[in-house]
């Protein structure tokens, strides 16, 4: 695993983003991994600011997003899918078909997981893919435990990742329970993977994932295996390290 250490979030998106932006310009057709969740906003920015001024296209560009709250409209606020457009979709040129989602009000659970690695399948794999990580070390919502050759699966949330995410909701309460996440072997298979941590709320996970052992109770060290993984993270999020 790379470490770039950035010297705080702003200048941790601008590497992000410049990572992703080069990616494109050199295959118009890239199909890119993105998360949710407060880490990756500033890299959004960025990419909507250079395609506005420098005209990087994202018409020819897939993308597919992690996971995705059960039981959540696509217009609700709160949704992954909401989420994406607001942050992104809506400011660059990406038609909204090219990007993936999974299907939070699907009616049949396993067959949307099914739909998604064919999706991924068919657009011939990730090529970057964007992460966040959890205080508890989760990596899409793969909370601890989970097996390191999960495909898409739906997923009962943690408790602490309900109370972590229910800044963004009026009540504990209105936190959905479950998820539906691409599986840990699914990320594995991007070619490349970014991961992001700022603020020292993350100094921990961060420490545990450079130092610590491979090991299903810690689901981000799954990533100590693949080839092509670089961790941007701030002073704050490296203090441990
Ligand atoms: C989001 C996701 C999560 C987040 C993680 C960190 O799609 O899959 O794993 O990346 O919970 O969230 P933030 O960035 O809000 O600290």
């Amino acid at each position: 695993m790379n470490i770039l250490r950035a010297d705080n979030y702003d200048q941790l998106s601008k590497i992000a983003a410049s990572k992703i932006i080069e990616k494109v310009r050199a295959n118009p057709k890239a199909t890119i991994g993105l998360a949710t969740g407060s880490t990756p906003i500033g890299v959004y920015k960025l990419l909507i600011e250079d395609h506005k001024t420098n005209g990087t296209t994202y018409k020819q560009v897939s993308t597919v997003n992690l996971d995705e709250y059960i039981g959540i409209s696509r217009d609700d606020p709160n949704s992954y899918h909401y989420f994406m457009r607001e942050q992104l979709f809506n400011h660059i040129d990406i038609p909204l078909e090219q990007t993936y989602i999974p299907n939070g009000m699907a009616e049949d659970f396993l067959l949307e997981c099914t739909r998604f690695e064919s999706v991924i399948h068919e657009l011939g794999g990730v090529d970057v893919q964007l992460l966040g990580i959890g205080q508890n070390g989760h990596i899409g919502f793969n909370e601890p435990g989970t097996s390191f050759k999960s495909r898409t699966h739906v997923v009962t949330l943690a408790e602490s990742t309900r109370k972590a995410n229910s800044r963004f909701f009026p009540s504990l309460d209105d936190v959905p329970t479950h998820a539906i996440t691409m599986g840990i072997a699914t990320i594995m298979d991007s070619k490349e993977i970014i991961l992001l941590a700022s603020g020292a709320s993350k100094a921990k996970a961060i420490a545990r994932l450079v130092h610590g052992e491979v090991d299903e109770d810690f689901p981000a060290s799954a990533l100590k295996l693949h080839k092509n993984v670089t961790i941007i993270a701030d002073i704050a999020a490296l203090q441990l390290v």
